[in-house]
This record gives C-alpha cells, sequence and structure tokens, in this order.
C-alpha cells in the first residue's frame, strides 16, 4: 500500500514512517523537509506544510495514498498556551485540511490525537467514549481536530496516546538519564498520573490497526494506545534510572513548581481493551518498553 505520513521528521512520525515501510510505499512529509533521503534511502519526502490547504491537495493527488497518517501538530503544550492562534492553525485547521485531501483522494486517515483532551478528573481508566474537558490550549486545538474528524464519516481513525518517548525527540527518557550522568539533582512532578508510551510500539500498532482498517476488520472511531501501566513523573524518573542503572537524586515537586503556563490533566490512564481486541494484544509494560529503548541506545552509541 501507499503510506503519507505527515510530521515525519517527528519524534512519532519518523517511527511511523519506518514502521509502515516494510512491503510498502511511504512518503513522510513535514516543513523541514528540505533535502531528500534525511528520511533514509527508502522513504520518499517532501517538504510541505498542513496549514497550506492547497499544498495537501496537490500532495495526495500526486501520490494517492491508501491512507495518510496525521502525526504534524505543535505538540509543545506550554508554546500552544502562549500561541493560541498557532496551535489551532496547525493542530486543527491542519488536520482539516490532512483530513479533506486525504477523503478526497479516497484515503483511509489515522490522526493521531492525545489524553489531553481529557480533563484527567476520572479515577479509573477512560475509555473511548468518556466525555472529553480539555484544560489547555493544546488540548483543545486536538478536541477541535477529532471533533472534526469524527462528523465527516469515511475511514477515518482517532488515536489517543499520551507522554510519548521514542528516539527520534527530546524526551523525558533521555533528560533524566543525560542528567544523571552529568551528576545533576532531577526533579520531576510527583501529582500527575500518565501512561509513558514508546513510539517504536505505538507506530508497530498504529500500522497493525490502519492494516485492519483497510481490510475492513476494524471499524474507523476512536482508539486508545498506550503502553501499559500507568505513574508519576517522579517514578518514571526513578524507573528509568533503575533500568539503565545510573543513580541519580530525584527531588519531588508539584506541577505548580514546575511552572509552565498551560495546565495538565490530573490522571490520564487509557483504557486500551479496544485495541486489545482488534490486535489481539496490548501493548506492554512501559517499564519494558524502557529497557528496549535504552539497550536499543546504547547499541547506536557504540556506532
Ligand atoms: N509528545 C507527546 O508526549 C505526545 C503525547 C500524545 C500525543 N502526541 C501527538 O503525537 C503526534 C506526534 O507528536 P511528537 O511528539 O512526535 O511531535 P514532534 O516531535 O514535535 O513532531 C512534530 C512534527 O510535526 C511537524 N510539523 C509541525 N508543524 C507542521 C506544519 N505546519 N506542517 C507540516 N508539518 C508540521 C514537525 O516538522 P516541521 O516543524 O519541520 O514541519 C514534526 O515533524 C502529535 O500529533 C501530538 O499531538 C504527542
Amino acid at each position: 500500500m501507499k503510506v503519507m505520513v505527515t510530521g515525519a521528521t517527528g519524534m512519532l512520525g519518523r517511527d511511523l514512517c519506518e514502521a509502515f515501510l516494510p512491503g510498502n510505499e511511504v512518503l513522510g512529509i513535514a516543513r523541514g523537509l528540505k533535502s531528500p533521503g534525511r528520511l533514509g534511502p527508502s522513504v520518499k519526502s517532501e517538504p510541505a506544510d498542513i496549514t497550506s490547504r492547497s499544498e495537501m491537495f496537490a500532495l495526495v493527488e500526486r501520490f494517492r495514498p491508501d491512507i495518510v497518517v496525521n502525526s504534524a501538530a505543535i505538540a509543545d503544550v506550554d508554546y500552544c498556551e502562549r500561541n493560541p492562534d498557532d496551535a489551532f492553525r496547525v493542530n486543527f485547521e491542519g488536520a482539516r485540511n490532512v483530513t479533506d485531501a486525504a477523503k478526497s483522494a479516497g484515503a483511509a486517515m489515522v490522526h493521531i490525537s492525545t489524553d489531553y483532551v481529557l480533563d484527567g478528573e476520572k479515577d479509573s481508566a477512560y475509555s473511548e467514549d468518556d466525555p472529553t474537558n480539555p484544560l489547555s490550549v493544546y488540548g483543545r486545538s486536538k478536541l477541535e481536530a477529532e471533533k472534526y474528524i469524527s462528523s465527516g464519516g469515511g475511514s477515518c481513525v482517532i488515536v489517543r496516546s499520551s507522554w510519548l518517548f521514542g528516539r527520534h525527540g527530546k524526551n523525558f527518557v533521555d533528560f533524566v538519564m543525560d542528567s544523571a550522568g552529568e551528576k545533576k539533582e532531577i526533579r520531576a512532578i510527583c501529582e500527575k498520573v500518565g501512561g509513558p508510551t514508546y513510539t517504536f510500539d505505538l507506530s508497530a500498532a498504529i500500522r497493525g490497526l490502519s492494516e485492519k482498517i483497510l481490510n475492513a476488520e476494524a471499524a474507523p472511531g476512536i482508539y486508545n494506545i498506550s503502553n501499559a501501566g500507568i505513574c508519576t513523573r517522579y517514578d518514571f524518573a526513578k524507573d528509568i534510572l533503575d533500568c539503565c542503572g545510573l543513580k541519580a537524586d530525584v527531588v519531588p515537586i508539584t506541577a505548580k513548581e514546575a511552572g509552565g503556563p498551560a495546565l495538565r490533566p490530573r490522571r490520564t490512564e487509557l483504557d486500551n481493551s479496544k485495541i486489545g481486541k482488534v490486535l489481539g494484544r496490548r501493548l506492554r509494560d512501559y517499564k519494558e518498553a524502557i529497557r528496549e529503548y535504552i539497550d536499543k541506545k546504547g547499541e547506536r552509541q557504540k556506532w
């Protein structure tokens, strides 16, 4: 099949391109993709801006994808809070352009969304049908996109995930390892709970789900996909240190002490039973995923 991935230079987008590559033709797009070959020799790439409706329509007209995965976004939650116009332009209007363009080419659409569409006030796991109530500009901009995509019918899937870490972006695992390596104290929020998710695992699950959708073996709609297990950032930091064998002082702090203008949900455990049924498996525990991430990072550094 032919797969178009937006946000292809991002932490998730790079892994998505790699996950879809075996057996498929993959086109990755992002604004910063000026030089060909940046996504590896086998992934096609083009610079493009999802906020340009004409660019999106021209791209799908030329490439004729079977499936479009929209991973492009402004994912910096505090930046979005300070720059709401930018947030809505990319996260909502951009997503709308990609969706409409995908539909015009008869392609299925997978849109990446977030647990930040939820307010985090539920004390148990959130199913896909629970009410949304975003607390931040980022969450509201992502929810507007979800609503637009859900209302349009067609083969559209929304994937909600949380607390991503992966080899192609700045992430909490690297931050903790780097801080420990430099003998720095690690200050980590102890009052918000979420589900860390490895972009490698998420991308493989998104490929699996996409194939099911194209084969009419799964229904369009919203799917939660996160690694198993939940924790605070404080616990997460300690888990990372355990996994890599480094030592550092981890200091629990409140969200207020951490600063930043955007509010974050208190507790967003995602119920993964729906994706579990579709794929016949759930994603592994996040601690196992951290271990693999660290092992692979070590392998890369040897080279
Ligand atoms: N990070 C998390 O913890 C997290 C959690 C849950 C869900 N998500 C969602 O997962 C997705 C991927 O997040 P991520 O952390 O991988 O993001 P990221 O690393 O910041 O990557 C964002 C990507 O989007 C591209 N992009 C931004 N604006 C664009 C535009 N106007 N046109 C085309 N491309 C544009 C960026 O490239 P250029 O700037 O070069 O264009 C980059 O390739 C997002 O939809 C995000 O909302 C993230």
